[in-house]
């Protein structure tokens, strides 16, 4: 199989992380959606200008583009960049409103599931539907992220299929963005997740924004453990509400056969802070270790799959099908 990445010829400084922008018809201003949640200015959002690069041939592993589609570098935080501003107003959302008692709240409305019934493939198409055209990374249907993941992995992992459908599901969560789905706001579906209920991390992007969050100031909450105990486990921290959890819960409370690792990737994702960073290990036990190590295989896909690697849907529909078929009920609670 042939890989081709599509990169812009200039260098524009600036932040990158996971991205997505959702233009919604009521929405004058098109907002870019990242998964990071931030707003892009549309003019910059455009792909001009883009060279083809052929990177990768049949039989090489998967090659990491240093650069998207803007010619940034992904997740470079502390660049300049027209985005800049808009990632740290969203993420002073994020970190005043996330608190202990609102992921609390969240976990316990969404635990029942009692909003949608539906197939895995129907969600993909649904979330499909939302994006549209409007990425900035890259202008294909949400679907082919999905895809582009799942398959960059495939090729690389050809035994291990619990991964391929973990990838090609990581992200259903951001139905959560949805009016059927409690239309959420940004903040509480996409962008870096963090533990609540002990002290937040200085690695945690933007970490001064937590002054303002309620549970700062809890003596209960802000020493290293908090309510937590050396080697608790994930399983027993609550983590920042958002499309990560949420589809932990769906392919949990529906039944999933997926292996752990699986589970694990899908629910921490977006925990940057320990994926990257190695922040919070104390919390983890064993079990965690080893999930550990496949989310690390994961991100790598994950985040630089988003370039314009073209994927030929009906296709690969008939194999991931029959992934789900073989993981997943045919319907499932949302
Ligand atoms: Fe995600
Ligand atoms: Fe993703």
């Amino acid at each position: 199989m042939t890989i081709l990445i599509e990169q812009p010829d200039h260098q524009l400084a600036g932040s990158q992380m996971e991205e997505k922008k959702l233009c919604s018809e009521t929405n004058e201003t098109c907002e870019l959606v990242l998964d990071g949640g931030f707003v892009v200015p549309k003019d910059i959002s455009k792909n001009d200008g883009c060279v083809t690069q052929e990177i990768a041939a049949s039989n090489d592993a998967f090659i990491a583009p240093e650069i998207n589609s803007f010619g940034q570098s992904f997740r470079d935080y502390n660049a300049e960049s027209e985005r800049q501003k808009s990632v740290e107003e969203f993420y002073k959302s994020n970190h005043i409103n996330q608190t202990l008692d609102f992921v609390k709240k969240m976990r316990q409305e969404y635990s029942k599931l009692n909003r949608v019934e539906m197939s895995i493939w129907e969600c993909c198409e649904l979330l499909n539907e939302v994006v549209d055209d409007s990425d900035p990374d890259l202008d294909e249907p949400q679907i082919e992220h999905l895809l582009q993941t799942a398959e960059a992995i495939r090729k690389d992992y050809p035994n291990e299929d619990w991964l391929h459908l973990t990838a090609l599901i990581h992200d259903l969560g951001k139905v959560l963005l949805l009016p059927s789905f409690g239309e959420l706001p940004q903040w509480a579906v996409v962008g870096d997740t963090h533990p609540l209920g002990c002290a937040f991390d200085e690695y945690i992007v933007h970490h001064k924004y937590f002054k303002e969050n309620p549970d700062y100031n809890n003596a209960s909450f802000n020493t290293k453990y908090g309510i937590y105990s050396e080697g608790c486990g994930l399983d027993n921290v609550m983590i920042s509400w958002g499309h990560d959890d949420y589809m932990y819960l769906v392919a949990k409370e529906n039944g999933t056969t997926l292996p752990q690792a699986g589970l694990f990737i899908i629910r921490y994702h977006s925990f940057y802070p320990l994926h990257r960073a190695g922040a919070y290990r104390h919390l983890m036990n064993k079990e965690d270790e080893e999930n550990l190590k496949w989310l690390q295989v994961f991100n790598k896909y994950d985040l630089y799959s988003k370039s314009k690697v073209r994927v030929d849907v009906e296709k690969v529909k008939p194999y991931y099908l029959s992934l789900i078929e073989k993981y997943f009920p045919a319907k499932l609670r949302w």
